[in-house]
């Protein structure tokens, strides 16, 4: 039997060159520039309390951060007890994140970012167990999109998505694991509605008048090192030698530090390329709000299609109790038309619905990365050698975007580049 270069799992090179033309056409710039931000348009202040923090900024608090009450579009808004805090917490001074897994070890079965699960879990019978074990809410992509019918396809795909530490999330060019929203406001009312309540619908009146505070909160509340606030100002004497240097805050001491940075700028610099931060600096200069095309440069590195924790991508239906294949009508960039039967999480091509974006992800951020994990979008690598490994190995070498950056590291390149990651 000869397998076709798509049964047997590599894409075929017109694929490759289509991929490459839409690369071309909509990275167009390099510039260091953060428009719209630092917090200019909201409090941070005020951002914290509504994120659902007391003063101190790590006891949960949610006596300011319930979104409810009444709405114009949407009648009376009741919340089910969460708050952006219970999944992106301070647990032992750790970034915003999922406290520690299984998350009954280090929450109350009464804490809400239990009790409020169907809020997120849409009635799907693996949601507590991918949650409490994995870390992983259950998320659609197109479920506030009030252009899509309930039947539509793009209205009912899904992801089993970690929920991301925010660090530097103020330098990011295209948020979410696949980079699909444009501005944090953006991306934080639709947080709003996605946590709180069953029905698919939006309460933008009610939201609307606290995503700029909680905005301003997350793009100040963790920049590390501190020193790259100075990105956010070209005004700021520091800016220009941040740019110039891509390592001026990292501090190699160890010959095996220095030696791993080597690797690094080598194997990983290709797609970590922002200086300082080392998510990727390519991005759409202006892109409008509201579902244009994706802002940032979004790779397909193999990790969704291994799905490492066997999660499932049928959608479940409550009026059958079935599992139904969920197939997404994908345009190619030659203007064909590929129904593609979702089987593992199709990143950003759920939001474009382009076939080039299938599989993609953006490039996170790696400053104090070992203190980041587990990794991936779906958290399938516990550890940093795991996730070296996997960069090691014929998975990453054999995806799309792995061919055309192959990396091979020896034992000793390995041990080096582990020593410099450890101190980012
Ligand atoms: C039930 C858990 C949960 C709650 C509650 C929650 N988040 Fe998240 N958050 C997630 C997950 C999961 C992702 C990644 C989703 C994806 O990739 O599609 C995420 C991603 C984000 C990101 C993107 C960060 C980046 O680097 O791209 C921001 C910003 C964010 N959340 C803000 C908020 C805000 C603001 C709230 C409160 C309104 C909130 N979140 C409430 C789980 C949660
Ligand atoms: C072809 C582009 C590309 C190259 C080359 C690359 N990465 Fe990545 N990296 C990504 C993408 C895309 C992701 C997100 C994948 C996902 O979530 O499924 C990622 C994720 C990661 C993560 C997980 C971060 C987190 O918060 O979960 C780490 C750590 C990482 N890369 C380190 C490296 C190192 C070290 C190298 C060099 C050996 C490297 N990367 C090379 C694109 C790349």
């Amino acid at each position: 039997v000869v397998l076709s270069a798509a049964a047997s799992g590599a894409h075929p090179t017109n694929d490759d060159k289509l991929r490459d033309i839409y690369d071309a056409s909509t990275f167009r710039t390099t510039k260091m520039t953060f428009p719209h931000r630092i917090g200019a348009k909201g409090d941070a202040r005020a951002g914290m309390r509504k994120f659902g923090f007391a003063e101190d900024g790590v006891t949960l608090d949610s006596s300011q951060a319930l979104f409810e009450g009444h709405s114009v579009i949407y009648g009376n808004v009741v919340s089910n007890g969460r708050t952006c805090a219970s999944c992106h917490r301070r647990d032992n001074g750790a970034f915003l994140g999922m406290p520690a897994l299984p998350l009954t070890t280090s929450v109350a079965p009464d804490d809400p970012l239990l009790t409020g699960l169907h809020a997120d879990a849409q009635g799907d019978p693996d949601a507590e167990r991918n949650l409490i074990e994995l870390g992983l809410p259950l998320y659609r992509p197109g479920r506030f999109n009030p252009t899509l019918a309930d039947d539509d396809p793009f209205k009912q795909v899904f992801f089993w998505r970690k929920s991301i530490r925010l660090v530097n999330t103020v330098f990011t060019f295209g948020f979410l694991n696949d980079g699909r929203t444009r501005d944090i406001s953006e991306t934080a009312r639709g947080a709003i509605f996605s946590h709180t309540q069953e029905q698919d619908a939006r309460f933008d009146d009610l939201a609307n008048p606290n995503i700029n505070d909680l905005a301003a909160f997350i793009e100040e509340a963790d920049i590390h090192p501190p020193e790259l606030r100075a990105l956010l100002d070209p005004e700021d004497p520091l800016h220009d030698k941040l740019v110039r240097d891509p390592f001026y805050t990292v501090h190699p001491q160890t010959k095996l530090e220095k030696q791993g940075q080597k690797v690094f700028e080598k194997n990983c610099m290709t797609c970590h390329n922002m200086p300082n931060v080392f998510s990727n600096i390519e991005h759409q200069p202006a892109a409008s709000l509201n579902m244009g095309p994706p802002i940032g440069h979004t790779f397909d590195i193999g990790v969704a299609q291994k799905n490492f924790h066997r999660l499932e991508f049928r959608r479940f239906d409550k009026a059958t109790q079935q599992r139904v294949p969920v197939v997404l009508p994908l345009v190619k960039q030659d203007g064909t038309v590929v129904h593609h039967t979702v089987v593992d999480d199709v990143g950003l091509a759920a939001a474009t619905g382009r076939y080039e974006d299938l599989h993609r992800f953006k490039v996170p951020q790696l400053r104090r990365i070992k203190d980041l994990g587990p990794y991936f979008h779906d958290g399938s690598m516990q550890t940093l050698e795991e996730v070296v490994d996997y960069f090691n190995s014929p998975d990453y070498n054999n995806s799309p975007d792995g061919r055309k950056y192959p990396i091979q590291m020896n034992r000793q390149e390995r041990e080096a580049l582990l020593a410099f990651l450890r101190i980012l």
